[in-house]
């Protein structure tokens, strides 16, 4: 089949061909990247196996978790853009589940949610496979029961490496995380369907982890190089505060790859789901650490974690990242309004999109390939990160004033009774869902879906 692309300046990656492809970056820490099995330096081939781990993980108490391959959180997974990628994927849980593919954006078919594909039932196998079609730091988690299915340690992160980087910057994963537990450090029982605060809030950690761990190893950083730091927040239901402490930091990246201009930044408010790619520098004799903490609307008040890196001599200069111009706001052809409200209350609090919750709902239509202004707006009084599949948005404004945000996002943090205005192109025709990620809202009705309709071929 044949796409036809109206815009000349979309989201529309320029991969393929070219060059030979370089080993991927050294990833100096980050949870353990899974092996490709494909020597072929345009196909990447992955195992996953989603099984059932006994795990002392938290505390002196072991809890039940749920792992890809056995490790918390799964494996990094590293392709380059316009690799072919094959995941083989087993279901050895007790209930059926799916792998969705945050952030990038591929076809619907792979996209691993209920609406589209079966969900893979215990014992079974499904083969997913795709060709990124951009850079950038993604996870995959679940989409069925996913407040209980990620909670219980199912997500990872999926980085997609551009054809050429900067020389010797090495790259950190950092997947920070919290975890409801007991008193005795075993994970909290799972509540949603008979309880208020879980059903109003989301689960909210007690705890806070970055790659699993209360105190991640750091490998020490090459002296000479930056480094960059990809950092996704995969918790249930909070926003998280990351800080680049005792270094020099800047943002490269967001959701949707490299930004067109680095920003002087050290802090960001990361939505559930959302990614920030640091870049970062030593400064002999501080000690270098990114700190986590509960973020901008994060309910609940875990204490601080501080992944600290090893590195004592300062780092001379920034490196050049490749052009990576921001997606023009032109005026919108087409409108979509999304109105996040709730109802309900007490033990049985629901959440909805345009008045229904998911099942009720019916799929919007939209033309692919056309500017188009998302207006998303809290009636709950409720924070909301709104994650929007198969697409990148760009924000506009907040409650009519206009930002100078230029990133490509998925997802974007609603606050309670604000309105946001998104700009996006579309580009990506599909059947996609668009719903809240605190994953409590969205299991109790906060999804919707739009159908992205390709222009006429022939
Ligand atoms: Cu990260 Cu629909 O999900
Ligand atoms: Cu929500």
């Amino acid at each position: 089949m044949h796409r036809v692309f109206a815009q000349a300046l979309t989201w529309t990656s320029l991969a393929a061909c070219g060059p030979s492809p370089l080993p991927p970056p050294r990833l100096v820490s980050g949870p353990p990247a899974a092996a490709d099995l494909d020597p072929d330096p345009h196909r990447v081939v992955f195992e996953l196996v989603a099984s059932t781990t006994t795990v002392q993980q938290y505390g002196e108490t072991p809890s039940e978790i749920w792992t890809y391959n056995g490790q918390l959180p799964g494996p990094t997974l590293q392709a380059r853009v316009g690799d072919e990628v094959t995941i083989h994927f087993t279901n050895d849980l007790p209930e059926p589940t799916t792998i969705h593919w945050h952030g990038l954006r591929i076809s619907d078919a792979m996209d691993g949610v209920p609406a589209i594909q079966q969900a893979v039932r215990p014992g079974e196998t499904f083969t997913y496979r795709f060709s990124p079609p951009e850079p950038g730091t993604f996870w995959y988690h679940p989409h069925v029961r996913a407040h209980e299915q990620v909670e219980r340690g199912l997500h990872g992160a999926f980085v997609v490496h551009p054809r050429e980087e900067p020389e010797g910057v090495g790259e950190r994963v950092f997947v920070v995380d919290d975890v409801q537990l007991n008193a005795d450090g075993s994970l909290a029982e799972f509540t949603l369907d008979s309880e208020h605060v879980t059903q109003s809030h989301g689960r909210v950690g007690t705890q806070l982890l970055v790659n699993g761990q209360l105190d991640p190893p750091m490998a020490p950083a090459s002296p000479s190089t930056s480094e960059r730091w990809r950092v996704v927040n995969v918790s249930n239901a909070s926003s998280m505060r990351v800080t680049v402490r005792g270094g020099l930091a800047r943002v490269i990246a967001r959701d949707g790859g490299l930004l067109e201009t680095p920003l002087d930044l050290d802090v960001v408010d990361l939505p559930v789901g959302g990614r920030v790619d640091f870049e970062v520098r030593g400064v002999a004799g501080e000690a270098l650490a990114l700190e986590v903490e509960a973020g901008k609307h994060a309910v609940g008040k875990p204490s601080v974690v501080a992944a600290g890196v090893p590195w004592n001599v300062s780092t001379t200069s920034w490196a050049t990242w490749p052009d990576a111009p921001a997606v023009q706001v032109s005026s919108p052809q087409q409108e979509l309004a999304l109105t996040f409200g709730r109802a309900g209350g007490g033990t049985d609090r629901t959440w909805t999109v345009n008045g229904n919750e998911w099942g009720e709902h019916t799929p919007i239509p939209l033309n692919a390939d056309v500017p188009t202004r998302i207006r998303v707006v809290d009636e709950s009084s409720a924070p909301h990160p709104f994650h929007l599949h198969g697409q990148f948005f760009r924000v506009v404004s907040r409650n009519g004033v206009l930002t100078d945000d230029k990133a490509a996002y998925d997802t974007v943090m609603l606050g309670p009774d604000e309105e946001v205005e998104l700009f996006t192109t579309l580009d990506n025709p599909g059947r996609w869902m668009a719903h809240c990620h605190i994953l409590a809202h969205a299991e109790r009705g906060m999804m919707t879906e739009l159908v992205v309709q390709p222009l006429e071929r022939n």
